[in-house]
């Protein structure tokens, strides 16, 4: 079975995650969410939190499952037995520290292979820090996150929707 590892803060998850957890979900057997413990970053939701917007926008789609992790990415796939790490790219902008992520990857694991995917260019601009920086003045975040996840940024926000 060809496991795949979709991992990132998902702070939240948006229309640009779904697009390539979907599309990666057509080309591997299984695809694992994987949201990272010990961001650096101080999150808005918490893991739990995340897991679960996370978990009701996959729900439709059966081969695809949620999960957490700490410490190293590498550490956290051997023990799911995945090989293959999937990546959005959006811009040129990500390219040089996502080539520096894939190429520590490999050093660290070389069996680990990082297949990168293109971003639907519907959503190249488009981030988690975007998204909640539009939601905390207001905006309009409809055509950027499902509508759950709307409502739970709107509630954490404390704004009516
Ligand atoms: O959504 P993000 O914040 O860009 O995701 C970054 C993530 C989680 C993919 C990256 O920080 C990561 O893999 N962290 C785990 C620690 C690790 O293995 N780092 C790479 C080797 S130093």
């Amino acid at each position: 079975m060809r496991i795949a590892v979709c991992p990132g803060s998902f702070d939240p998850v948006t229309y640009g995650h779904l697009d390539i957890v979907s599309r990666g979900a057509k080309i591997f057997d299984k695809v694992i969410v994987a949201v990272l413990y010990n961001s650096k970053k101080s999150p808005l939701f918490s893991v739990e939190e995340r897991l679960d917007l996370l978990r009701q926008v996959t729900a439709e789609m059966p081969n695809v499952e949620v999960d957490s992790f700490s410490g190293l990415l590498i550490d956290y796939m051997r023990t799911k037995q995945a090989k293959v790490l999937i990546k959005g790219l959006r811009a040129v902008s990500d390219f040089e520290y996502e080539m520096q992520m894939a190429a520590i990857n490999r050093k660290l694991d070389e069996e680990i292979e990082t297949f990168f995917m293109m971003t639907n260019n519907q959503y190249s601009y488009l981030s988690s820090s975007i998204v909640k920086e539009v939601a905390r003045y207001n905006g309009r975040i409809s055509d950027l996150v499902p509508p759950l996840v709307e409502r739970a940024l709107y509630d954490k926000l404390g704004r009516q929707a």
